[in-house]
């Protein structure tokens, strides 16, 4: 049984099979290859495109999927976390499907080898299916040749990012070099290049990733002003000018804090582009995992 806790999880070559898998399924939809199986979603965190993008991705394939709304659970009876996982497990569906505050939950359930496990974020941990779809909405701009050596900058509160977090492990061991561009307060302690400014990057970098400031997950407010933080981090036409670099953004998007209400709508910005590739990416992943194990 294979789980996806995160992308270390998959071989190089099961990365590059989801990669292909994905590129052949945007070019063609592919038959009901999960006909027979059934996932289930539980989500403890707060979703727009993971959860439906999970859900148009295995109903694609001919899946189906069941929701437990964790806010009418009988969580709200007191029942832990285990026993909510294992006594849907024991339904015996073929997934579940799991997004948690904790860093550690996709592991720990994963751990009991129940039913497959698919990490649709976790704390500041991992998001393996963003970083993925991350990976390949890269690949597809640079027409699927190797990303080693491409430089990616990544903008913004990447300390309290699980996308940020997942996506230094798979760029870097695909070989990309990986650059941190953040207030003190936003950055994380690694070993990555730490700049505190964009304009020292902007003229060495392919790619930004942006990233939202997670409010959420602030113990107490960092910032009083983001209108001042978005004087330096907002990615705007300005800083851009007519530069050839990919600008990616996990969503969602704080406009014109992120990223400016212009440059949402440039051609080299790929956000909804992100999206749609996600819904790809994920099928891949559900027959990596449920059909190709
Ligand atoms: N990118 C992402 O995880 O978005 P959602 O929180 O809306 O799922």
């Amino acid at each position: 049984m294979q789980h996806l806790v995160d992308t270390d999880d998959f071989s190089k070559e099961q990365i590059e099979n989801i990669m292909h898998d994905a590129a052949a399924f945007k070019k063609e939809m592919p038959s009901k290859l999960l006909e027979d199986k059934l996932l289930i979603t539980l989500f403890f965190e707060s979703s727009t495109r993971t959860r439906s993008s999970f859900e148009v991705a295995a109903k694609r394939l001919g899946a189906s999927v069941v929701h437990l709304d964790p806010s009418k659970s009988s969580t709200n009876k007191g029942e832990s976390l285990e026993d909510t996982f294992e006594n849907l497990a024991a339904m015996e569906p073929d997934g579940v499907i799991i997004r948690h505050e904790f860093n550690n939950t996709p592991k720990k359930l994963a751990n009991k080898n129940l039913t497959p496990i698919l990490n649709a974020g976790a704390g500041n941990y991992a998001h393996p299916t963003q970083a993925l779809l991350d990976y390949f909405t890269m690949l597809e701009h640079f027409d699927f040749q190797e990303l080693k050596g491409k430089t990616i900058a990544i903008v913004g509160d990447i300390i309290s990012s699980r996308v940020a977090a997942s996506g230094i492990r798979l760029y870097t061991r695909m070989g990309m070099n990986v650059v941190l561009v953040a207030p003190k307060p936003f950055m994380p302690d690694n070993d990555l290049p730490k700049y505190e400014n964009l304009s020292e990057v902007i003229d060495k970098v392919d790619i930004i990733m942006s990233l939202r400031a997670q409010l959420e997950r602030h113990k107490a407010p960092i910032f009083e002003d983001y209108d001042e933080y978005a004087k330096e981090y907002c990615i705007t036409k300005d800083l851009f000018k007519e530069r050839e670099i990919l600008l990616l953004h996990p969503g969602p998007v704080m406009r014109n804090i992120d990223i400016s209400d212009e440059m949402l709508t440039d051609k080299r910005c790929k956000v909804l582009t992100q999206v749609k590739n996600g819904v790809f990416v994920r099928m891949a992943i559900l027959k990596a995992l449920l059909l190709d194990n």
